[in-house]
């Protein structure tokens, strides 16, 4: 095993100007939050139609259009968490250091990709920076490097770096969606995430291509032990029919939630070539939830929102997500908007910050883009989340 040794980097973030709000952006605002809803509207016709040809999937064969999960990854043992770094940036360590008080940690998986500079990790960073208080949860952000670029970039612009080894994989590309290779990266986060539970540790999982513009605490539910945000969110929090996105996840460490992902991982082999998110969907109705306890809920996306379904008021968004987007360049494309969208919205005088204000996105990221590529799953869930 190699062993890479790291100098901790601390790195002062400056806080960006505000880009003064242009006459007509209430006005463009405004126009655009009806083909939103239109596209929204379609959305949940089509979501609803995928997740019933979903259910049925079985019977109708699809499983078969899938090259099946790699069958050489096994039930991860404890020791699959390769100590790479140095002995000073063990796991725990690294855990350790970012945690909270209460041994809660923000948890973010990167490959080099997305860790290039201008992609998607300066804009990740750069939400916390340009959030309403968010740029203090920064001091408890953990960034799981797949890849040793991913690695070295993550030294560069952040504190609390951990490399996480995979052997014989190559993560450093773009993960296409559904190929064998973003199916195991996804499966191994499911792995690694059931580690930290182990561990003690509660968490944030978020992708990276998730903004953060408020803190989310405040909204999660104080009863739950995994609570997710969702692609489509039907109005219950506690309704399973909501459709979550695996791409952001507050999960508290206790036995309950440990066995869940326990059971979550080895459902892998019961539904063979789906990802975690597809098997969560299926397996959220399992008897085994309730036999365990575990309590779920799911997040409202006017709080947790994302291109399937914007968080339409800006004065209660906490995060938005670059789902139901294929493509990096493309995702780049409608991230950059939604930032610079935020920014016109914080330099706003506050009798000015209404509730008619919304994203200018998405816009390349639409569905119209994504009937191209139309199967089922696809729409349902969206390119890499
Ligand atoms: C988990 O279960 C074990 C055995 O049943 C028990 O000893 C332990 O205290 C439990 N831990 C938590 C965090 O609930
Ligand atoms: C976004 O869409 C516009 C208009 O269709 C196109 O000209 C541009 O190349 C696209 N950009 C990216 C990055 O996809």
């Amino acid at each position: 095993m190699r062993t890479h040794r790291v100098a901790f980097h601390r790195r002062r973030f400056s806080t960006p100007t505000l880009h003064s709000c242009s006459g007509d952006y209430a006005a463009k605002m405004h126009q655009d939050s009806a083909s939103l809803l239109r596209r929204t509207l379609l959305f949940a016709v089509v979501l609803t139609a995928g997740f019933v040809l979903f259910r049925g999937s079985e019977s109708l064969g699809f499983l078969s259009r899938f090259t099946p999960a790699p069958s050489d990854f096994l039930f991860p043992p404890a020791s699959y968490i390769s100590e790479s770094v140095s002995k000073e940036y063990t796991l725990e360590q690294v855990l350790k250091n970012a945690a909270m008080e209460d041994k809660t940690v923000i948890l973010t998986t990167l490959n080099e990709a997305w860790a290039a500079p201008n992609s998607v990790v300066d804009l990740f960073l750069e939400s916390f920076r340009i959030g309403d208080g968010t740029s203090r949860l920064l001091n408890h952000l953990v960034i799981i490097a797949l890849d040793q670029k991913a690695f070295k970039r993550c030294l560069d612009v952040h504190i609390h770096c951990f490399f996480l080894v995979s052997e014989g994989i190559d993560f450093h590309q773009e993960a296409y969606f559904m190929t064998p290779a973003y199916l195991k990266m996804m499966w191994r986060r499911v792995a690694f995430l059931r580690s930290v539970l182990e561990m003690g540790y509660n968490f944030v999982f978020t992708d990276a291509d998730i903004m953060w513009f408020r803190d989310p605490f405040p909204r999660f539910y104080l009863d739950a032990d995994f609570q997710i945000a969702c692609d489509h969110f039907l109005g219950l929090s506690d309704d399973v029919k909501n459709i979550p996105n695996g791409g952001f996840n507050y999960v508290k460490s206790n036995n309950r939630s440990i066995e869940f992902y326990k059971f979550w991982y080895v459902s892998q082999d019961t539904y063979p070539g789906y990802h975690d998110q597809d098997v969560l969907n299926v397996i959220k109705f399992h008897p085994f939830i309730n036999e365990i306890g575990l309590k779920m809920r799911f997040l409202n996306t006017a709080y947790f929102g994302g291109l399937c379904e914007p968080s339409k008021d800006l004065n209660e968004v906490c995060t938005m997500h670059a789902n139901c987007c294929l493509g990096l360049n493309t995702k780049l494309h409608d991230l950059r908007i939604m930032l610079q969208d935020w920014k016109d919205f914080m330099s706003l005088p506050p009798n000015l910050k209404t509730s008619s204000i919304s994203w200018r996105v998405p816009q390349n990221c639409s569905l119209d883009s994504l009937h191209h590529y139309a199967s089922p799953e696809k729409v349902l869930h969206g390119p890499p989340d």
